[in-house]
């Protein structure tokens, strides 16, 4: 059988805690429902890494990443160097640099999870966010001028493209197609942000009119907020600029029940470059080296590498496995009201998926 090659950036905080456990999901999924051999590269780039070195990754990096299949990332950060280097020199380039222009993020309630809304049945909540991820407000355009002096000022500019937003949105629309209720909801805050957002809003007009089978409508970003906590059962798809589709996200995770379950893909869709699979949460500094990270968003995101992949058999063998364990109820970990630990859930994985 082929040989398919990941990079793993394991990265910071629970991290490696949850990706270990990933990899053996997918060792498991794969050796059962699909025939293909994984190739793991694990590569040490993270925190420890740059006060080593000097920076996050070496000089030929980002041409070693391309050589794979795809990333595997679990998450950067720590409190002892800023984020504008941890970050900044690594996730954030890397979704620009590979053109991961669709982050999807689906938020699912599964049965067996404890929700912090009431009366919400499984299932009931169970929509995709189509996240901007290259430009919007995260372009790297602006800067500080005048550094502590009285006179300090900063400019952070939002920038947005037609080509940026029309192919995000397509991308949502055709997701929106394939799904029973075929809805998108476009987010944004066209109200204030009119120049930027205004240009999101008039390519909505367009690229909706192509979709006739779709049920489409904008919402403000605040009260699309209010909307996901109030009854986030009416959405399906969601397509959002870059910070909104961050902080959307957070709070889908939440509703549907832990950012411990939360999983995302950054994908490069011309598969001209690698795309990238790690959870939306990230190193977790109040948490880390416990063992007691809630591994299944690393888990799902791996099931939603396996999917890119090809594997889909594996992939859908995952998401089974995971509902499995959270219908149970057996195993939960602190974030889901319970006591067990990352490994206890990684077997409960693995011990599903041999059936
Ligand atoms: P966080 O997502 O790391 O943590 C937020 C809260 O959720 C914490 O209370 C944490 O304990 C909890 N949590 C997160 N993941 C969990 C899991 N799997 N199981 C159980 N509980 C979990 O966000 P933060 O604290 O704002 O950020 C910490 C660092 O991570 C910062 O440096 C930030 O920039 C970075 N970060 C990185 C990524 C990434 O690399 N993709 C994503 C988000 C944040
Ligand atoms: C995420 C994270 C990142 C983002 C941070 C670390 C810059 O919050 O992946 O959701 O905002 O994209
Ligand atoms: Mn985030």
């Amino acid at each position: 059988p082929s040989s398919l090659r990941i990079a793993v950036i394991a990265g910071d905080g629970i991290g490696p805690e949850v990706i270990e456990q990933a990899i053996r999901a997918a060792e498991a999924a794969v050796q059962r429902y699909s025939p293909a051999r994984l190739e793991w590269n694990r590569l040490p780039w993270s925190t420890a890494y740059y006060k080593k070195h000097g920076h996050m990754l070496p000089p030929d990096g980002w041409d070693l990443l391309r050589e794979h299949d795809a990333i595997l990332f679990g998450a950067v950060g720590d409190p002892s160097v800023p984020d504008r280097i941890t970050v900044h020199e690594l996730l954030l380039p890397m979704r620009r640099r590979f053109d991961q222009y669709v982050n999807l993020r689906p938020a699912y309630l599964f049965a067996g999870v404890p929700c912090p809304l009431v009366g919400k049945k499984p299932g009931e909540i169970d929509l995709l966010v189509f996240r901007e991820n290259t430009e919007g407000e995260y372009a790297p355009v602006g800067g500080r001028l005048y550094p502590e002096t009285p006179a300090e000022v900063a400019v952070q500019t939002a920038l947005f493209t037609r080509r940026g937003c029309e192919r995000i949105m397509r991308a949502a629309f055709e997701a929106a197609r394939r799904r029973p209720r075929k809805k998108v909801t476009s987010i944004t805050k066209s109200n204030a942000l009119i120049w930027g957002m205004g240009l999101w809003d008039a390519v909505f007009e367009d690229v909706r009119r192509d979709y006739p089978d779709v049920q489409s409508h904008s919402l403000l970003v605040d009260a699309a907020a209010m909307d996901l906590v109030r009854k986030p059962e009416t959405f399906d798809v969601i397509v959002a600029s870059n910070l909104f589709g961050d902080i959307l996200t957070d709070l889908s995770a939440a509703v549907t029940g832990s950012i411990g379950l939360a999983s995302s893909a950054n994908i490069n869709p011309t598969r001209e470059y690698p795309s990238m699979f790690e959870p939306v949460h990230g190193s977790a500094p109040d948490i880390a080296g416990r063992g007691i990270a809630n591994p299944l968003a690393a888990i799902l995101s791996a099931g939603l590498m396996l999917d890119h992949l090809g594997l889909s058999a594996a992939a859908e063998a995952i998401r089974q496995a995971v509902a499995a364990v959270l219908a149970e109820g057996k195993v939960r970990t602190p974030d889901l009201g319970g006591s067990h630990t990352t490994t206890d859930m990684g077997n409960a994985v693995v011990a599903a998926l041999q059936g």
